[in-house]
């Protein structure tokens, strides 16, 4: 047998303590003999409720894992599924995962169980999404900004013969009421298009040093007072340590006052928002010839009236509105602006409980050399 030096043997403990991949080992009877940390983090499984049981009896009914298991375990080959496997957790929702799963034989070449590795897929289905929105928005956008400019000279039209109507009129007039109300609803119209075309125009960004949390409070000062009244409570909780970051100050403030004010509207008659933000010890960008970067995590909850699984994703689709005032351009206009800040996205919502949205920001601070191409 092959002995393994003592050094050897701790630091294969080490790589399987600190590796990013579940790694879970079974006898050819498939009972666990190995549940590494990660294992027991993906899985909300305990070492201690894991070692010696039977695989199939703590992952039942998951058939596609059972199946992957399985088959390396009878057939004594590798085999792999990284497409669409959720991994089912008690009390927290399933993660999407990958598989595979390798036979173990021993030097005289018998078979001793199998090994499987399983990789947190959560992350990489998140950008999947956010791609796929940005890509979304970007076709919108285009084909809305060339209805936009068709839109605007007739209104321009509409809105001036509506002057000249109300000229004719005189000031007593019971139909300068009517009006009024045309002059009034072709500005917002007006308004809902500038905005609009402002989403479809390719402008760059002004990169500057931006602080976070000064952003974040003015813009809650600002919102208590436009909410003055009512019972919403704002609550901050601020990283102090989070060093000004690389981005459009304007934009950042509009992303986050559209966030804020979306998580306003969503409150009915009472409720509370917080704004928390942090740096994420877990999660870097990185791009080719770059190093990797912390993320700046900033959380916007609300606990108002939340969204339906089912129009989760509309939301950011450009115009999708539930309110009677609204231009429903918010959301696209927060996702165009992450994206150009190499952020992402993310919301979570529960109908009747709350929303989370979730704004990743790479915390890049402006030395000169790290940003090639900005
Ligand atoms: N925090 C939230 N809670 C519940 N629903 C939300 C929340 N944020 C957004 N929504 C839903 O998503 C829709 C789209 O939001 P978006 O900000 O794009 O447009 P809007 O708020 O309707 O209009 P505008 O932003 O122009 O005022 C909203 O109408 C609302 O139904
Ligand atoms: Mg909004």
């Amino acid at each position: 047998m092959n002995k393994i030096a003592d050094h050897d043997a701790q630091l294969y403990v080490r790589v399987l303590e600190n590796i990013d991949r579940a790694v879970i080992a079974l006898n050819h009877e498939g009972q666990i003999t190995l549940y590494n940390p990660a294992a027991q983090a993906y899985t909300g499984i305990s070492e201690k409720q894991a070692i010696g049981k039977p695989f199939q009896d703590l992952f039942l009914g998951q058939k596609n894992l059972l199946y992957l298991v399985s088959t390396a375990l009878e057939e004594g080959r590798s085999i792999s599924d990284h497409e669409d496997l959720m991994l089912k957790r008690p009390n927290t929702p399933p993660l999407p995962v990958s598989v595979s799963v390798s036979p173990i034989y021993t030097d005289a070449g018998k078979p001793e169980g199998a090994v499987l590795i399983i990789r947190n897929l959560s992350r990489v289905r998140d950008l999947e999404k956010a791609v796929r929105r940005a890509d979304r928005l970007s076709i919108l956008g285009t084909l809305a900004a060339g209805l936009a400019h068709e839109i605007k000279n007739p209104l321009s039209g509409i809105k001036g013969a509506t002057q000249l109507l109300a000229m004719e009129l005189s000031e007593q007039s019971p139909l300068r009421e009517y009006t009024d109300v045309m002059i009034r609803e072709v500005e917002r119209v007006n308004g809902i298009i500038e905005e609009l075309m402002d989403l479809a125009r390719p402008r760059p960004p002004q990169w500057s040093p931006v602080n976070l949390s000064k952003v974040l409070g003015d813009i809650v000062l600002f919102q208590k007072e436009a909410h003055r009244g009512e019972k919403i409570e704002f609550q901050l909780e601020l990283d102090p340590s989070i060093p000004p970051l690389r981005g459009d100050e304007n934009l950042l403030t509009r992303l986050f006052l559209n966030l804020i004010k979306n998580a306003a509207e969503a409150i009915e008659k009472q409720g509370q928002i917080t704004i928390s933000t942090k740096v994420a010890q877990d999660y870097h960008l990185t791009k080719p010839g770059n190093r990797p970067v912390p993320m700046i995590v900033i959380e916007i909850r609300d606990n108002g009236k939340g969204i339906a699984p089912e129009t989760l994703e509309q939301i950011f689709t450009p115009f999708y509105t539930t309110k009677n005032k609204g231009s429903g351009l918010g959301l696209a206009t927060c996702q165009k602006i992450v994206s150009e800040h190499d952020g992402l996205l993310k919301v979570e919502s529960t109908l009747g409980e709350g929303t989370l949205f979730a704004v990743s920001l790479p915390l890049l601070t402006d030395k000169p050399g790290l940003f090639p191409g900005k």
